[in-house]
């Protein structure tokens, strides 16, 4: 039923955890998975709340579209990289995430690819669904072990944190670098805070878990891809800027690096064309989230964040 006929705007898609609460209490425009930004902007006027995902952007002229009618930009992501929160801030929009509900999903998919790319398994496959596989060989698919290895977390907050507990619960040592101390995670975890380039030199696993902002862009390129070394593997559930992907290929291509496991790329949806053809290559399509506690549990998150803000209480997870 709808009481206010205050407008929310889903720019794609809101799963039906968070949809169908929105859906009783205001009107809804939703754009779809395929919605250009054109379409976007079409649907926008009049918005009380937009609901963005992670690949779409979020700047002055969307905000513009909306009007003054807008108060929350609710993103159905963690990750708000895709929002201009200064954009916001000046025109006295909210800004909110989904903490929390996908913290597990996140590093559990983090161990997965780790797991996956020490022990070279998309090449393992590949050759045993192309009929390539001859039987057992001593010599072949040879990777590293977890147990006894040292773990490098980029970005120790919620995710960072929860797979630094899974790898050492896999009897890993921890380094990490962050912002700050993380003295919980030295006392349980015994973890260690390193400069970058001493993390990816003594590091056999490099995870990354930090935030696409100006300092952490171009973090991962060749040179600190030599430092992770021909047995080092590297991988990255958090955003694509933050490695370059083509110096990947290169070092994969050339044995300067060990292995890798992405599931985040620059150009989402475009993936390098010569990180595909590349060798000890594990690689997914942005799936760190995709369980599915996890993804209604943000979709629910959404709805809150969108109906404390336009009942006029403060929302649950606020960014801006
Ligand atoms: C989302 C994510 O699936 O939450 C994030 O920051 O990266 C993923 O969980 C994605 O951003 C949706 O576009």
């Amino acid at each position: 039923m709808n009481t206010d006929r205050q407008v929310v705007v889903v720019a794609r898609v809101l799963l039906p955890a968070g949809l169908d609460r929105l859906r009783d209490r205001y009107e809804i425009r939703e754009g779809g998975l395929d919605a250009t930004r054109e379409e976007v902007l079409a649907m926008a006027p009049g918005a009380s709340a937009l609901v963005p995902d992670g690949s779409v952007r979020v700047d002055g002229e969307l905000l513009d579209a909306c009007g003054d009618s807008l108060r929350v930009v609710a993103n159905f992501a963690v990750g708000f990289d895709n929002v201009d929160l200064e954009a916001c801030e000046g025109r006295g929009v909210i800004v909110t995430n989904t903490p929390d509900v996908l913290t597990e999903a996140t590093a559990e998919l983090a161990m997965a690819l780790t797991l996956a790319a020490a022990r070279r398994m998309s090449d393992a496959e590949r050759d045993l669904r192309a009929g390539l596989w001859r039987g057992w060989d001593p010599a072949a698919y040879r990777g590293i072990e977890i147990w006894g290895s040292t773990v490098g977390v980029i970005g120790m907050g919620r995710i960072g944190t929860r797979f630094a507990r899974l790898a050492h619960g896999l009897g890993a040592r921890i380094v990490y670098t962050s912002q700050s101390p993380k003295p919980e995670a030295e006392r349980e975890l015994g973890a260690e805070q390193l400069r970058l380039a001493e993390l990816l030199e003594r590091s056999d696993v490099v995870s990354l878990h930090a935030p696409a902002t100006s300092e952490t862009r171009g973090l991962i390129g060749a040179s600190e891809l030599e430092l992770v070394g021909p047995h080092g593997v590297l991988v990255n559930t958090s955003r694509g800027p933050l490695v370059d992907s083509e110096a990947v290929a290169d070092a994969l291509g050339t044995g300067t690096l060990g292995a890798a496991g992405l599931d985040v790329y620059e150009n989402e949806p475009e993936v390098s064309p010569r990180l595909l053809a590349a060798p000890r290559c594990v690689l997914l399509p942005h799936i760190g989230s995709a369980t599915v506690p996890s993804r209604d549990g943000m979709a629910s998150a959404v709805a809150d964040n969108v109906i404390a803000v336009l009942e006029g209480r403060e929302p649950p997870s606020r960014v801006a």
